[in-house]
């Protein structure tokens, strides 16, 4: 058995009230927290970069016996500062992974972190008593006062890949699908995304659609084999409304179980906004921490969706004694302390941009209290430290 040993979540000590940004940008509140399904967006200051955040979240899931026995680390991102070198090797240094690793960035939009899970079991099963490391941190940015604006985030995920794993074995088969399509995309000279949003809906309800379909004429089973659905999350209701597509292929009883369940994976998204590539392994730690009803033997089924487009189901099996292994009180104390910002404060954030002109004193950012940041660049080179 092969799969997820270890998760944690990084996200940085501020965030935005979506009621307060509501009725800043004259919208009915009861859009950004029914219709859109959020409730605060995380918020990341000039000194958490994507590589500070996937350093912070990936320092507590891994002993300095792990860090000799990873031979693979992939970093997952959309949010790339650098075209050549990759964040993976400044995490590798950054918690002094054992060098002789097989280390990259890689890239698929919301999809690029599970192209990493999927590698990493490949690798583990090819070289077993290794470990490998997938980090997925993103910053989604639409722009100021867009459509898009409510759904931003910023965050990472870390995940440690290993045989028998403590939380979720992952199953073999998988679906996956692609197609080139422009819903959602951003060319080298924006800092935001260009997005179609009513066409990023339909294809990700489509992309779901076909390969739910197609995993149940390959295996036949059916939405009863699941005790619950994780879904890709750039916003809660978008989950919702793929498993909407579906629900009524089963019992009331089961429907009930299923929503109930899809609620529990929602929670930190609610919180948080997307995180792109790490928005359905968010989910999938919400679940873990939040649900008490689900059990070791229980089978999880997950939708993994990238703009542009790619998509993949695959499936895992709660492992024995996984509710020993998880860190709901950690999570909890760091979305409960961050600081609110005003809409005024957050949108000066926003605008900022680090670059080797940036003055050093501008990273240095009070309420940011995570173990690494980013303290200066110099010489376009960037300069990371750490709190102790
Ligand atoms: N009370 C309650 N609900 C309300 C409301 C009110 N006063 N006013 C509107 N709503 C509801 C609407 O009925 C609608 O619900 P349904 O979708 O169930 O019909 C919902 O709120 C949203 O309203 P609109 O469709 O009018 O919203 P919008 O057009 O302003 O923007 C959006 C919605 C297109 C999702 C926009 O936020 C966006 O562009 N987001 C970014 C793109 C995105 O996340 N796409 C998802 C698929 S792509 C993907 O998954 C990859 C990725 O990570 C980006």
């Amino acid at each position: 058995m092969i799969g997820i040993d270890k998760i944690n979540l990084f996200t940085p000590n501020a965030y935005v009230d979506l009621v307060e940004l509501a009725k800043h940008r004259n919208i009915d509140p009861n859009k950004f927290t029914i219709g859109i399904g959020q409730d605060e967006m995380a918020i990341a200051p000039l000194s958490q970069d994507c590589y500070s955040m996937g350093a912070n979240a990936t320092y507590p899931i891994i002993s300095e016996e792990e860090a000799k026995k990873i031979g693979l680390i992939i970093f997952a991102t959309e949010s790339s500062i650098d075209f050549s070198k990759s964040g993976s090797v400044i995490v590798q240094k950054l918690l002094g992974i054992n060098p002789y690793s097989r280390s990259f960035e890689i890239k698929q939009a919301c999809y690029g972190a599970t192209a990493g899970l999927l590698h990493a079991k490949d690798y583990i099963k090819l070289n077993p008593g290794k470990k490998a490391l997938i980090i997925a941190s993103d910053i989604a940015r639409y722009g100021l006062n867009t459509p898009g604006e409510v759904t931003q985030g910023a965050g990472a995920i870390a995940i440690l890949v290993s045989e028998n794993p403590k939380l979720i074995a992952l199953d073999n088969f998988t679906v996956p699908y692609s197609e080139d399509v422009y819903d959602f995309f951003r060319p080298y000279y924006s800092d935001t995304a260009f997005v179609d949003g009513k066409f990023s809906n339909e294809t990700y309800l489509n992309f779901f659609k076909k390969v739910w379909e197609k995993y149940k004429e390959e295996t036949n089973k059916s939405l009863n084999d699941f005790n619950a659905l994780c879904f890709h999350l750039p916003y809660s209701k978008m989950g919702l409304k793929a498993l909407n597509q579906v629900i009524d292929e089963v019992s009331e009883e089961k429907q009930k179980e299923l929503l109930n369940n899809f609620n529990s994976s929602t929670l930190y998204t609610r919180r948080i906004g997307n995180l792109y590539t790490a928005s359905l392994y968010l989910g999938i730690l919400s679940l873990l921490n939040n649900d008490n009803t689900l059990k070791e033997g229980d089978k999880l089924g997950f939708f993994s969706y990238g703009s542009g487009a790619a998509a993949e189901f695959f499936t895992g099996t709660l492992m024995p004694g996984y509710d020993k292994h998880l860190n709901k009180e950690h999570i909890e104390q760091m979305l409960n302390n961050r600081q609110k910002l005003s809409i005024s404060e957050y949108e000066n954030i926003f605008v900022q941009k680090a670059t080797n002109d940036t003055p050093k004193d501008k990273f240095n950012i009070t309420f940011d209290n995570a173990k690494f940041y980013l303290s200066n660049i110099e010489n376009h080179i960037r300069i990371y430290d750490k709190h102790f």
